[in-house]
């Protein structure tokens, strides 16, 4: 039975909420395919339970639920690759010099989904840069979701994961078997620590980041959400870092302080002051 439109309006106004994605009415499919199985596995016979012990209830845990059972997790190793290579043969590199006294760089993976992103950050620095050994690469990778950075922690892919943009070689070289499926090598894993982050309440983080990478997220947000999220991730990045969004985003022409910069094939931002 389809979903009657007051509850679709119900629905969407939960998702927008907790997570400030905007589900389209053309993406209103997505509620029956995400939230069906979510009402089954808490018990509940349909959308139509769900519904209504969502209105019922005041257990703040059941809204997350739905919020996080429609995000977009679609994510593969090396997605887009040029930000990798641009890492490889100029960010890094350029940070080495900048950053010689401490010997560190910090790198924020904002919407890590399943970690296929910020293993990725840590396998081109591995293979690219083996004498920085002695050098403390802090990766953060956060995202909304709790299954899914419960997922990286294991650092767990299966066969069809690793076959999406992972060449061989690295896959030998940074992966061992586990049972059907291949785990994460210590050397990445200890390169990278996971946390909830909800991107639409404040950033909390300490110091400052080198780069951010925040791709195919900003999509899912309204545009003031969107220019929110952007001026509080410019205050996280350090004056002279690098942001990645994705290569179907934008952030011209929206008053941000941030400049285009080409790097090879791939685009990249720059904090401006002021
Ligand atoms: C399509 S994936 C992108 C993964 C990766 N960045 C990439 O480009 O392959 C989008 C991720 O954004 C996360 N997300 C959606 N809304 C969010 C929010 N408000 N705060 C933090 N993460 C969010 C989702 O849980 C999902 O894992």
């Amino acid at each position: 039975m389809p979903i009657a439109n007051p509850d679709i309006e119900f629905l969407r106004g939960i998702v927008a909420d907790l997570s400030g994605n905007v589900i389209a009415p053309r993406q209103v499919y997505m509620l029956e395919q995400r939230l069906n199985p979510l009402a089954e596995s808490l018990g509940l016979t349909d959308i139509d339970e769900l519904v209504k012990e969502l209105r019922r209830s005041h257990d703040p845990s059941l809204k997350t639920k739905v919020a996080e059972a429609v995000t977009v997790n679609e994510t593969s190793f090396f997605r887009d690759v040029h930000p990798f290579e641009a890492l490889r043969t100029s960010i890094i590199p350029e940070l080495v010099k900048k950053n010689a006294a401490k010997k560190s760089i910090r790198i924020w993976c904002a919407a890590a989904s399943t970690g296929q992103e910020p293993v990725s950050i840590a396998m081109t620095i591995r293979e690219g840069f083996p004498e920085l050994s002695n050098w403390k690469f802090d990766i953060v990778a956060t995202d909304l979701s709790e299954d899914v950075l419960d997922r990286c922690r294991g650092g767990n892919y299966s066969q069809l994961e690793v076959n999406r943009g992972l060449p061989a070689r690295k896959l030998i070289r940074f992966f061992e078997r586990s049972g059907a499926d291949w785990r994460t090598k210590p050397e990445i894993r200890d390169m990278i620590r996971y946390q909830r982050l909800n991107l639409t309440k404040p950033l909390t983080f300490m110091s400052q980041f080198d780069i951010v990478f925040i791709r195919n997220v900003l999509i899912y947000f309204d545009q003031p959400t969107k220019t929110d999220i952007l001026n509080r991730v410019h205050r996280t990045l350090s004056p002279d870092g690098y942001l990645f969004i994705g290569s179907s985003e934008t952030v011209i022409g929206m008053g941000l302080p941030y400049r285009r910069e080409e790097i090879d094939a791939t685009v990249c931002y720059r904090p401006t002051t002021g």
